[in-house]
């Protein structure tokens, strides 16, 4: 099936929130923010901002009526700054007038009085002051301390990874109309309308039964607008709230850039010890993330770094240990992986740093170390249905790895201003939110008594695909066309207490709940069927009627008719909870994964060694997807995901000063991946596997695992520069932008 909003998509006809026809009486709302990073507000001077034409009001933190506060883990996180300011972009007031152009006129005539303090945005750094957003967490396996003995190699190091723009291509934004009775619908570009509800309802002092939430589409989330959203629509909600009025918010590209948080920095110092025939030992790392001024979700993105610290190795002795560090940079946020590809990029730093001392090729290391069957990771999960090897053998032979490397030495042996680059990424990505808790979803359907359906579930499309695999469920259980279907939007009247569409786990939560749903009316249906061919084996396909496998005269249309006259329900609402997983907190152990997602990537690179510039010439992928339920749309997410990782670890570089001032921020000066960047060829190979019981209908789950193919991006460029200064010393620290390249070519060992 094609993506159902392909066509819309093309046309320009599908509504983001941008597109949402106004209210006659629609009123704009401009967030206005820090321009320092750290200070006490000594005044603030809103009187000839208020007389510019066109304003109706500008909010600040006292007009609040409930809490002023929407951190989501942790309450540390103030809706409009309160006396002190802890980044630059932080919200200090809402300005709200009859147009975006008066706000912006108005905006610059506030007068903000700072007394400034100290300014971090070394995570390292706010790590020795103490700035902590929460205490250390450890996992640890085995024991690495009797391990380090038996080792017959031991390096340590250190690697730095950059954080990453989400640069979804709407940006944030948000519109709230004013309901009877105080109560309150907002259209938001979010991630997760429910996060979205339970702020508004904290913010207005209102209980959440008077909070509609609704979500159309996202042009693009990323992750980016699982918690980060919420800000926005709470700002409407609060000025419509006081004015009685509709309010709209649509963010400029560089507002959005500048207010809101990245993926997370980190730093991390590791040590690992193998044995002569290259089996790790032990490994320890301890990871710096760069939080931000307040948590937002970096608790739950560094214990994904944790449980992502050892990648698709199986290593005995380990001991992972990270510090959330609190800085004076906009709160860092989800994206794409999670926390997941930081921690996999640090061991694969230190096996390079192993593979390069002991004048051996990384691969060898990797390929000696993958995960298998019955192995434990560190935090307690024994691994079952393991694809490591599988995808791996499987790559290399396909795609005939042994050939490339002869090309690939050869070309580099005739070559001195070109050299070429290879490597291999495998990855391991735990599919499950790492809280438990979050691991839930619900699903409504209606059957009309014409024969046509709509569907609720609590999923986001955000161009991933969810829809139509949502639609494909309730086709293929019905045996109806598609064309009978309906998704509607996501709302929070609709379905409730819904998790964020994120961790990949969007499809198979929404799509078991939808199935369960769609099950349940289906065996209403065959029961009203059952009534006429007594005894028969009663199916559903083409929209007809099947009896002991003949096609009866019975359609789908009429049997729905007839279930209505004879008063059977035509609505369900089902539930669905991932069974079997479940973790100890206090133990760091247990089984938060419902399943894993395996593959390989191989990649080659020509590094031009007079510029420092490269093309990348081909990534090879053996993915392992299970039985994916859309291929097309499954491909597209490799694609996107591998592009995306591959920007993080090449182009992609944000850059704050020491004054905490975004320096990258706008397009002009934050280079993404094009059509010229992306690899000449990918390709892309279905791995033959069983799928999973717990993926939706055995379609693993595929939104994030593919950006950590990326992550091989950055060392090819290592190699092809190791070809051509193979004695220099050099540090690992992405992203390879083409000026660290041009330094590295010519680096003094
Ligand atoms: N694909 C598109 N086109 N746009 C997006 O915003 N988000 C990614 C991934 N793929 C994203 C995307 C992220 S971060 C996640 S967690 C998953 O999609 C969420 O959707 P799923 O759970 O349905 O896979
Ligand atoms: N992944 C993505 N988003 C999340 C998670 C997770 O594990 N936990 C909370 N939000
Ligand atoms: Mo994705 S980072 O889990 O929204």
């Amino acid at each position: 099936m094609i993506n159902i909003d392909a066509h819309n998509h093309v046309k320009g006809k599908s509504i983001y929130l941008d597109d949402i026809q106004e209210i006659h009486g629609t009123l704009y709302a401009l967030p206005f923010d820090a321009t320092v990073a750290h200070a006490k507000i000594k005044s603030i001077d809103l009187e000839s901002a208020l007389k510019t034409k066109g304003i109706v009001t500008i909010l600040k933190a006292k007009d609040i009526p409930g809490q002023n506060q929407i951190g989501g883990i942790f309450p540390d996180e103030p809706l409009l700054a309160d006396g002190e300011v802890h980044f630059r972009g932080q919200v200090i007031a809402i300005i709200v007038g009859t147009t975006e152009h008066h706000c912006r006129v108005a905006a610059k005539r506030i007068k903000v009085v700072y007394d400034e303090l100290p300014v971090i945005t070394d995570p390292r750094e706010a790590q020795k002051q103490n700035q902590l957003i929460m205490p250390p967490r450890q996992f640890r396996l085995g024991d690495t301390t009797s391990a380090w003995s038996q080792c017959d190699y031991i390096f340590e190091g250190r690697s730095d990874v950059n954080g990453q723009e989400h640069l979804y291509i709407e940006t944030q934004g948000a519109y709230a109309r004013p309901k009877e009775d105080g109560s309150i619908i907002v259209s938001s570009s979010t991630q997760g309308p429910t996060a979205v509800q339970r702020m508004v309802a904290q913010v207005l002092g209102i209980p959440m039964h008077k909070v509609e939430i609704d979500t159309v589409r996202l042009g693009g989330g990323f992750g980016g607008k699982e918690d980060q959203a919420t800000p926005w629509a709470v700002m409407v909600a609060l000025a419509a709230q006081h004015l009685h009025k509709p309010v709209k918010m649509s963010m400029h590209r560089m507002d959005d850039m500048r207010m809101t948080g990245k993926r997370h920095p980190y730093s991390a110092d590791f040590k690992i010890g193998l044995t002569k025939d290259l089996k790790i030992l032990a490994y320890e790392v301890t990871h710096y993330q760069n939080a931000g001024a307040a948590a937002d979700l970096s608790p739950a993105v560094m214990e994904r770094t944790l449980f992502h610290s050892t990648n698709a190795y199986y290593i005995p002795n380990v001991i992972a240990k990270a510090y959330s560090c609190k800085t004076n940079l906009p709160p860092n946020t989800a994206f794409r992986g999670f926390g997941g590809p930081q921690g996999k990029f640090a061991i694969e730093a230190a096996i390079v740093k192993a593979a390069e001392s002991l004048g051996v090729s990384p691969a060898e290391i990797q390929k000696a170390n993958l995960v298998k069957e019955g192995d434990e990771l560190s935090y307690g999960q024994i691994l079952t249905q393991v694809e490591a090897q599988n995808a791996w053998e499987t790559c290399m032979k396909n795609y005939d790895y042994e050939s490339q490397k002869q090309r690939v030495a050869e070309f580099n042996s005739k070559n001195t201003r070109f050299k070429k680059g290879l490597a291999i990424q495998p990855i391991c990505f735990g599919i499950s939110f790492t809280n438990t808790m979050m691991n839930h979803a619900r699903a409504l359907v209606h059957i009309y008594h014409d024969g046509s359906v709509v569907v609720s579930t609590g999923g986001v499309e955000m161009g991933q695909g969810l829809n139509t695999k949502m639609l494909q469920i309730v086709v293929e259980t019905f045996g109806i066309n598609a064309s009978k279907v309906r998704i509607e939007s996501t709302n929070t009247l609709r379905v409730a207490n819904t998790s964020p569409t994120a961790a990949s786990a969007g499809a198979d939560l929404n799509g078991k709940a939808l199935q369960m749903a769609c099950n349940a009316l289906l065996e209403r249906l065959k029961a009203v069927a059952q009534k006429e061919f007594t005894d028969q084996i009663i199916e559903l396909k083409d929209e007809m009627v099947f009896a002991n496998e003949v096609k009866t005269e019975l359609t789908w249309k009429d049997l729905v008719l007839r279930a209505f006259t004879q008063r059977v329900a035509l609505t369900e609402n089902a539930h669905y909870a991932t069974p079997t997983i479940h973790y100890d907190k206090t133990k760091e152990k247990g089984h938060p994964f419902a399943y894993h997602v395996y593959g390989t990537a191989i990649h080659e690179v020509t590094v031009d060694c007079l510029k420092g510039t490269y093309d990348f010439d081909s990534v090879n992928i053996v993915h392992d997807f299970g039985k994916s339920m859309n291929p097309t749309i499954d491909n597209g997410q490799i694609e996107g995901g591998l592009v995306q990782g591959m920007g993080w670890m090449t182009l992609e570089e944000i850059i704050y000063n020491d004054q905490g001032r975004l320096v990258s921020n706008a397009l002009s000066t934050y280079k993404v991946p094009d059509i010229y960047s992306v690899p000449k060829v990918i390709n892309i190979q279905h791995l033959e596997t069983e799928g999973h019981e717990l993926a939706i209908k055995k379609s693993k789950a595929v939104g994030e695992p593919p950006l950590m193919y990326g992550i091989g991006a950055y060392f090819a460029i290592r190699n092809a520069i190791k070809a051509f200064n193979p004695n220099a010393d050099l540090a690992v620290n992405a992203p390879y932008t083409p000026e660290k390249v041009l330094m590295d070519l010519y680096k003094k060992s």
